[in-house]
């Protein structure tokens, strides 16, 4: 039976006697409305850990005041439903007050890999992420957390944090899910019309041709950069924040493939703006 912790209290009563009985947990840490890319996570912890944490918190401190934190789609019920279909063991899902009760006012803050991509055009949203993962990780005391690799960024990020701070946790990367006609899964695509629908695979056909074009030998990053911002440019509903190629661990610009890089793409359709990325590795 899946148990419901919305405090850290019960949370910890519950991981701790798992924890006593030397059993392994695997945390997938979520902002909810659940979906196949949410699952695949949840499958991977389920092979690897004795038992498996799901958070679902909407977190405030990683969305800037313009953004969209008030409609961000939210569905407990559904969320729980998949959850015990998916033999998850406890969902941590806590309010607000809960994780930043009044006179909050430590953070985890990040330089280097947070200056490019969105964190030039979220400035904020790392420092909330990484506050956020940091006490996900004091609560569950996870021996595994499982990340998409759809937030490559974040994914680079809270590995760097995890060595940086000497964290006791594996950090796993899962690929990312797609739609049947490309789209990456995200709890956002539910905010595009029909017509935005459509159009937002622009995004996932130009990381196809830029890894066709890697995989076809092409070394300039520039040049495949190019490519698919003129591929994204053919979408009138399409407005690019990003198309940039950077080295996967450092999430710095690169201008050659060289070593595992990764190229990621941020675009508005319409006011929805959704990201995607491929990582290539160097032929060596
Ligand atoms: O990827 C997300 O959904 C969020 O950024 C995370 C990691 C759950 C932190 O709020």
């Amino acid at each position: 039976m899946i148990e419901i912790a919305d405090t850290v209290k019960k949370a910890r009563e519950i991981i701790s006697g798992w924890k006593k009985q030397g059993l392994t947990v695997g945390l997938v840490p979520t902002m909810g409305y659940l979906h196949d890319g949410h699952m695949s996570l949840v499958r991977k912890a389920r092979e690897e850990n004795d038992k498996v944490v799901v958070s679902v918190f909407v977190n405030p401190m990683q969305f800037s005041p313009n953004e969209d934190l008030e409609q961000y789609p939210r569905d407990f019920e559904a969320d729980t439903k998949l959850c015990s279909e998916n033999g998850v063991d406890l969902i941590l899902h806590p309010v607000p007050e809960e994780m930043y009760p009044e006179g909050f006012c430590s953070f985890v803050d990040m330089t280097g890999p947070t200056a490019e991509l969105c964190g030039k055009s979220r400035p904020i949203h790392f420092r909330g992420v990484c506050t956020i993962v940091n006490k996900l990780f004091n609560i569950a005391s996870p021996d595994r957390a499982y990340f998409g690799q759809k937030d490559a960024q974040q994914l680079a990020v809270i590995k760097r944090m995890v060595k940086d701070l000497n964290m006791p946790v594996e950090i796993i990367g899962c690929p990312i899910v797609r739609e049947s006609d490309g789209l990456a899964r995200s709890s956002r695509n539910k905010y595009l019309s029909a017509e935005e629908r459509k159009a937002a695979l622009i995004l996932s056909k130009s990381i196809f041709l830029g890894k066709e074009m890697a995989d076809n030998g092409e070394k300039d990053a520039r040049k495949i950069c190019q490519e698919m911002r003129k591929l994204i440019e053919t979408e009138p509903l399409a407005r690019i924040d990003y198309v940039e190629a950077v080295d996967f661990t450092n999430i710095q610009k690169v201008d050659t493939i060289d070593g595992e890089t990764l190229f990621a793409i941020a675009v508005y359709i319409g006011k929805t703006r959704l990201i995607d990325n491929f990582i290539v590795q160097a032929k060596s």
